[in-house]
């Protein structure tokens, strides 16, 4: 494989840190260039493990900073671009929008232009470059409980201010393959879970919940239904796709494993409490229901049918056994927990469920 200089966006965040860990360890040829803001959801300690190898570089930066980025690109001679950098909490989105069209969407336009002015300086042009941006299921909209699922061909259809603007970049970035001819590829992924999520998405807010006998802020009635994916699992697909994906196709990413809120919160509780060694059942009560989600979509499934077929990727590990050494990760990392959770985010959580 011949030598590459990639730049990942967000590889400070959840997804982003585990696909700059298997980039590192699995390309030692490559440079990977880990270009984080450092948010409240980007935090370094998530890549301790990697910092110190010769492939891996930081770099902090805002997305937005057109500038900063187009010397990057030139100064690292970047080939390759895998973009996770956003703002990626609906319930955030819904207090805030504007900061989500500006991340998300004005962030990924500066990053597409920049690539773009670079790339076509070069006497190759685009040969051998790729812009690949990571999207979200949420795009499609929402279903109704029956058995259909999303689909490459489902027409977006985005109801929160997150889903709107994920949708916004998504067309950006097929508009500059389709006007510019950049070689681009989206991935629209499902729900992802596993360790070092931040713990305003639901499973690690249940999980350290649960331990600390706090209540389990259960949305509307419970029913809602979202399809989860190991994070790693998601990493190794955009592993595949960034090399053997086509140029200006979409790939859908899920596993197959849709769970309904409810019932997915009362495996958590049988989980915590078995490896804690708490009766069984002592944790049901902790379970409160409070006002809904605004725009709140009832159903995510993806049909990733296509990348199963035509590059061979499928998920290597079972709902029982990812949640398994998800709850585990988050009970014996109470310390990464504390630091995430203290300061600004602990002001942000009393703010959020005051009142509901
Ligand atoms: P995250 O919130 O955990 O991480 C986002 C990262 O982006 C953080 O490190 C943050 O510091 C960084 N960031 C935010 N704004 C930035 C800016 N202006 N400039 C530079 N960096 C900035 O998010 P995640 O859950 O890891 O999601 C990563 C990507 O995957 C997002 O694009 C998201 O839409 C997409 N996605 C997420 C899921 C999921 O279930 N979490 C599913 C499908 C798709
Ligand atoms: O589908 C992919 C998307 O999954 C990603 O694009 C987003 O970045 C990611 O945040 C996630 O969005 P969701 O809104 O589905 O995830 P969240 O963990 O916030 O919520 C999952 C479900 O649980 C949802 O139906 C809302 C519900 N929920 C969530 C929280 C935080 C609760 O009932 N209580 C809660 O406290």
């Amino acid at each position: 494989m011949a030598k590459r200089n990639i730049v990942i966006t967000g590889g400070a965040g959840f997804i982003g840190s585990h696909l700059v860990r298997l980039f590192v360890n699995k390309y030692p040829e490559y440079n990977i260039i880990n270009l984080d803001k450092l948010t409240y959801a980007g935090n370094l300690a998530n890549l301790k493990d990697v910092e110190a190898k010769p492939n891996y570089k930081f770099v902090k930066m805002d997305i937005c900073d057109f500038e900063a980025f187009y010397d990057l690109m030139q100064r690292e001679k970047i080939d390759g671009i895998i973009h996770l950098a956003a703002e990626s909490h609906v319930d955030r989105s819904i207090k805030d929008p504007f900061t989500f069209a500006r991340t998300n969407v004005m962030g990924t336009l500066s990053l597409l232009q920049a690539a773009k002015l670079y790339w076509e300086s070069l006497p190759e042009g685009y040969e051998g470059k790729r812009f690949y941006h990571i999207s979200t299921d949420e795009v499609y909209g929402s279903l109704a409980f029956n058995d259909e699922l999303f689909t490459e061909q489902t027409p977006y259809n985005p109801h929160s201010p997150y889903s709107a603007a994920k949708a916004s970049s998504d067309h950006f970035v097929r508009a500059y393959h389709d006007t510019y001819g950049m070689p681009t590829i989206v991935t629209n992924c499902s729900n992802n879970y596993g360790p070092y999520q931040f713990p305003e998405k639901l499973i690690p807010l249940f999980i350290n919940n649960i331990r600390h006998r706090k209540p389990l802020p259960v949305y509307g009635k419970g029913e809602n239904v979202r399809d989860w994916l190991y994070v790693e699992d998601h990493a190794r697909a955009i592993d595949l796709i960034f090399h053997e994906g086509k140029v200006a196709e979409t790939y859908n990413i899920g596993g197959f494993n849709e769970w309904k809120n409810i019932d997915l919160i009362k495996v958590m509780i049988k989980t915590v409490d078995r490896i804690l060694g708490n009766p069984e059942g002592c944790s049901l009560d902790l379970i409160t229901y409070v006002t809904d989600r605004l725009g709140h979509d009832a159903r995510y499934a993806i049909d990733s049918t296509k990348l199963q077929k035509e590059l061979g990727w499928e998920p290597s590990l079972q709902f029982e056994e990812g949640i398994e050494k998800t709850v585990r990760w988050y009970l014996d990392n109470q310390e990464w927990m504390d630091n995430v959770t203290s300061g600004d985010y602990q002001r942000y959580y009393d703010d959020m469920y005051k009142g509901r």
